[in-house]
């Protein structure tokens, strides 16, 4: 069954020369159960399409189903009685300052009318220990931070197990990781109870919580096409700085071993949230500011190790070749491919280790294809595999001529590895988008 049925939904906020449209013809059904996230940029009236779905605000035009109840008209008895079964979580979390935790949350259960008085605390105090707070049941609000407070008001509208939950920017005040445990509670809700979650959040690091992901633009719905291209806006805005090639290419250069790690591990967390969130999709901006990162991040690798050179292969299993994406002085169109099997690459794939050589023109594997194509003379080879999440092979990593022509060591292949798993990660969302 649908909790949300919208038909041609619109709304207009002030009279008449005032009167201004501020949502257009949205069309939405929600099953029972799912979680929905609601992005859009500000303005582009997500709280409003929140509040007529709690039935905080009255439907002007078009129908609107929650819960089974036709809003369009209804009366205000009606939509009191569908908001006792909703949840509400906003950002300012509106808890009484002048009670405790556990007073706060018995409220949210009296409410309801549903649990006997004698069971209240009971209740109360469990919910609060499924959000972290056993220790904090008698504070007041004042005597938290934010993000406790925010999950006070959570546990306040989980208590009374209401069929749908609203939540509007819930994890704005939270750092990263209370931020990802509010939602993961609420996931579990979700699961657990069939409860139907709407959860407006401009934070894309939570977007793969979501069985869906609703995008407006000034007040329309877009599709899911239109919503992935906006979230690689938002990604892009992530890796702005990562994004001109000439400064990129400075900056990372300049970055220390360790905050060169730090800095793949952010971009990589988000590739991995976003390859979850959309993973069939194909942008072909996004894809080329990844190429340009990618780039950046490779040389850094080089640079690491104070190797010449590096260059990526790509394993392309239909083409049965590999696909040389990323040396410099690579024309940016043209696509190099070997032999999936051919040359040191070719050997890393096949064997799955890691590949060091001292002189490249001694080793029958070598393939000097690419270095007549360069003009370049390589000497020794670092080369190494780069695995996605299931552990297949699908790159190589060759970094080439060490700077004091000695042979690459254990020691450099270390360092490299050390930052790997996330440049395959952010390589991963890559080639996924790619497909
Ligand atoms: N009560 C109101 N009266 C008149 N205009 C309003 C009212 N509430 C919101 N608006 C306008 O309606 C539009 C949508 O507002 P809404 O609060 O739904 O946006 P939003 O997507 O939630 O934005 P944000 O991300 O900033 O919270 C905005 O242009 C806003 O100025
Ligand atoms: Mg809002």
């Amino acid at each position: 069954m649908s909790a949300i049925l919208s038909d041609s939904l619109s709304h207009f906020y002030g009279h008449g020369p005032l009167r201004k449209q501020i949502l257009f013809d949205i069309d939405l059904d929600i099953p029972e159960g799912e979680i929905v996230i609601v992005t859009g940029p500000s303005g582009s009236g997500k709280t409003t399409l929140l509040t007529l779905i709690g039935a905080l605000r009255s439907t002007q035009e078009g129908d609107l189903h929650v819960l089974g109840k036709q809003l369009k008209g209804c009366s205000q008895k009606v939509m009191a009685e569908l908001r006792r079964n909703i949840g509400f979580i906003f950002q300012q979390h509106n808890l009484i300052a002048a009670i405790s935790s556990v007073e706060n949350v018995e409220l949210g259960l009296r409410v309801t009318g549903r649990y006997r008085k004698k069971d209240l605390r009971d209740r109360a105090v469990s919910i609060l220990e499924s959000v972290g707070l056993s220790e904090r049941i008698f504070h007041k609000p004042e005597q938290l931070s934010g993000g406790q407070r925010q999950r006070v008001a959570i546990a306040r509208s989980l208590a009374a197990e209401p069929a749908m939950l609203l939540a509007d920017e819930p994890t704005a005040s939270l750092d990263k990781k209370s931020g990802r445990e509010v939602v993961e509670h609420m996931q579990r809700l979700a699961r657990e109870q069939g409860t139907t979650i709407l959860l407006v959040t401009h934070d894309n690091r939570i977007l793969d919580v979501a069985d869906r992901i609703v995008h407006l633009e000034d007040g329309r719905l877009m599709s899911f096409t239109d919503s992935v291209i906006s979230n690689n806006d938002q990604m892009m805005g992530l890796l702005a700085g990562v994004n001109e090639k000439q400064n990129t290419q400075t900056e990372i250069d300049n970055l220390s071993d360790q905050e060169f790690k730090s800095m793949l591990q952010n971009i990589s967390e988000e590739s991995l949230r976003f390859l979850e969130a959309t993973s069939l999709a194909s942008d072909h901006a996004f894809q080329a500011m990844l190429e340009r990162s990618l780039f950046a991040f490779t040389r850094k690798l080089a640079q690491m190790i104070r190797a010449d050179r590096a260059s990526l292969f790509l394993v392309d299993n239909t083409s049965e070749s590999l696909v040389l994406r990323v040396t410099e002085q690579l024309p940016v169109h043209e696509d190099i491919r070997i032999p999936i099997h051919s040359g040191i690459a070719g050997a890393v794939v096949k064997t799955g280790e890691p590949v060091i050589i001292a002189d490249a023109y001694k080793d029958d594997r070598f393939n000097a294809f690419v270095d007549k194509k360069f003009g370049y003379r390589t000497k020794s080879i670092l080369a190494i595999p780069i695995r996605n999440r299931g552990g297949a092979i699908f790159a190589v990593v060759q970094l080439l001529n060490r700077y004091d022509d000695n042979s690459f060591t254990q020691e450099d292949l270390n360092k490299v590895n050390n930052v790997l798993s996330e440049l395959a990660l952010i390589l991963e969302s890559w080639t996924g988008l790619n497909d």
